[in-house]
């Protein structure tokens, strides 16, 4: 995968980076596809501009039926990398290669479908397929977007620590609690164990993206011993402080996991409209179809 990260999303394979990895894809082969598209785009305008008809070709001249195939057929391909993502292959149709490709022919609809409209829209079903089609391409810039801003933030979220050694780091200040724990009385010794009971890692996604947690149980732990400190007296005080500096440490282990959490979600929760859009699309593709052809 090169200097490609892959990551895991929902079983599916994702190309989130690490610094410039956003590149990788959109620089791939000294920008072949982004050659490719242009290309492409030339010709659909050129012949647009040559054909000699009055009134201007709309969807239904010759023109507009070759560009309506050709968009469809690239709408049908480019939802194809749902299935291209899940499957390892690499070399000349590596999923970078792909993925590069997916972003400039998917731009590349912006010119091929307009000009299959012949720039009539209205309100209806067609008009449909093409605002769903902008969207979806819309949502595509967004993401690419956010693979450019966030990865440094994703890499600097991490303080130089993989995830394995971020769990790592809490589970060995959970131990150390559990010890300190020992010497405190049964209500305080409750206080602590709701803090080992946090698991960050499970937070649902709208947690993860607002990267806080309210409710958080070390927070709560941490304010609750600080309280008892100022009640408690003598050997009792030293237990409290090791265990009051035990969850400072433990809470900002975990801020910055919710951190990590927050950008990593950022950099997936786009293509949770992306993929509906594309299926909305793909829906409104059939019945343009279906009305183009049968009722006209
Ligand atoms: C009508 C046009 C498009 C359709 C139908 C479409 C469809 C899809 C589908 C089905 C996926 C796979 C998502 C998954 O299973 O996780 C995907 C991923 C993606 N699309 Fe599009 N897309 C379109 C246009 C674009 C455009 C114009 C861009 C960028 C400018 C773009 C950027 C991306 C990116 C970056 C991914 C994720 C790649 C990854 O996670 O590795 N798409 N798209």
């Amino acid at each position: 995968m090169g200097a490609l990260e892959v990551a895991r999303t929902g079983g599916a394979r994702t190309q989130l980076g690490e610094g410039a990895s956003h590149e990788g894809f959109l620089r791939h082969k000294s920008f072949f596809w982004l050659k490719v598209s242009v290309a492409l785009c030339a010709v659909a305008t050129l012949a647009y501009l040559l054909v000699d008809q009055q009134p201007r070709p709309s969807g239904g001249s010759f023109y507009g039926y070759a560009m309506g195939t050709l968009g469809l057929l690239l709408i049908l391909w480019l939802t194809l990398l749902g299935l291209r993502k899940r499957a390892m292959t690499s070399g000349r149709w590596s999923l970078k290669a792909w993925t590069s490709a997916h972003v400039y022919l998917g731009l590349s609809l912006v010119v091929i479908v307009t000009l299959h409209t012949g720039f009539q829209l209205g309100w209806n079903v067609h008009s449909l397929a093409y605002g769903l089609m902008m969207l979806v391409i819309l949502s595509g810039i967004y993401g690419i977007s956010v693979y450019h801003g966030l990865p440094r933030a994703l890499s600097n979220s991490r303080a130089e620590m993989t995830r394995p050694q971020m769990i790592d780091t809490v589970m060995k200040l959970d131990r150390q609690l559990q010890n300190a724990a020992q010497p405190l009385d049964q209500a305080e010794t409750l206080i602590v164990r709701r803090s080992l009971d946090d698991k960050p890692f499970r937070a649902g996604t709208l947690r993860r993206i607002s990267g806080a947690n309210a409710r958080c149980p070390t927070m709560r732990a941490l304010a609750e011993m600080r309280r008892r400190k100022a009640l408690a007296s003598g050997q009792e005080v030293e237990a409290i402080e090791t265990v009051i500096g035990l969850l400072e440490r433990k809470s900002a282990a975990l801020a910055r996991i919710r951190k990590h959490l927050q950008i990593k979600a950022l950099l997936e929760v786009w293509l949770y409209v992306h993929v509906p859009l594309t299926f909305a699309l793909i829906a409104a593709l059939v019945a343009h179809i279906v009305s183009v052809f049968f009722y006209w």
